[in-house]
């Protein structure tokens, strides 16, 4: 099954228990959360307790993607406060076989970000430690970026290297992603497709655009 991700990047951050519900109402299979700390990325969103506050507004799985340095001093605060996975990004985490350790220790699931200029060989030998590989198919920082073509090959390597050893991890895609490159990201391997902007600043509203990727979705 393809699992679909809105990113609350793009929701409205004075309406996020709106927008929140609306993704829930709409279909979406968990909620991408942004956690960007001027550093690591030039932008800066929400900590754990927007987290906390919108944590009883959805049954939803939170997925908190961590665009931030030094990810194992505070992602515990995170998982307390409701993520249910917690991704890191490999160029932020020296030991990152240890932070994983330590996020499944903390009680969420754990996965591994990786940017559009870090090649697979740096997190191949933990793939078997994550549960979820997340493909950055954008330069990390912003919403409504052009998706980078040249990350599709990244993608298959991911897949092909995920079946060869066997592994049920979730091979995510975020970034740019719409109507015409779910397909492209979906056919390289793909099972797990984030969209920021395509859900949230979508003229035809976000019901239809979650059901444009649902629809797209079932005839992959
Ligand atoms: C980018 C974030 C994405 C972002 C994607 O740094 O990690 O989750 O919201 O936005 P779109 O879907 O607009 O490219
Ligand atoms: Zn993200």
């Amino acid at each position: 099954m393809i699992k679909i991700s809105p990113s609350l990047l793009s929701a409205d951050f004075s309406n996020l228990e709106r927008d929140v519900r609306r993704v829930t109402a709409a279909g979406a299979d968990c909620i991408h959360c942004d956690v960007m700390d001027g550093r690591f990325v030039p932008n800066i969103t929400f900590g754990p307790l927007v987290i906390r506050d919108i944590r009883d507004k959805t049954d939803l799985p939170l997925i908190g993607h961590l665009m931030i340095e030094h990810p194992e001093d505070i992602l515990a605060e995170f998982i307390k406060a409701g993520c249910d996975t917690i991704l890191v990004h490999a160029e932020a985490c020296i030991h990152l076989h240890r932070t994983l350790q330590q996020i499944k220790e903390a009680g969420a699931l754990a996965g591994v970000a990786v940017n559009p200029s870090t090649p697979l060989c740096m997190v191949e030998e933990v793939m078997g430690d994550m549960d979820e590989l997340l493909i950055m198919t954008v330069n990390p920082g912003y919403g409504g970026q052009a998706f980078i073509h040249s990350m599709l090959p990244k993608i298959r390597a991911a897949r092909a290297l995920a079946d060869e050893r066997g592994l049920s991890l979730d091979i995510a895609v975020d970034g740019g992603v719409n109507l015409e490159t779910c397909k492209l990201v979906v056919e390289a391997g793909a099972n797990a497709l984030i969209a920021g902007s395509f859900v949230f600043t979508n003229p035809s509203g976000i019901d239809a655009a979650i059901s444009g990727l649902r629809e797209r979705r079932g005839t992959l």
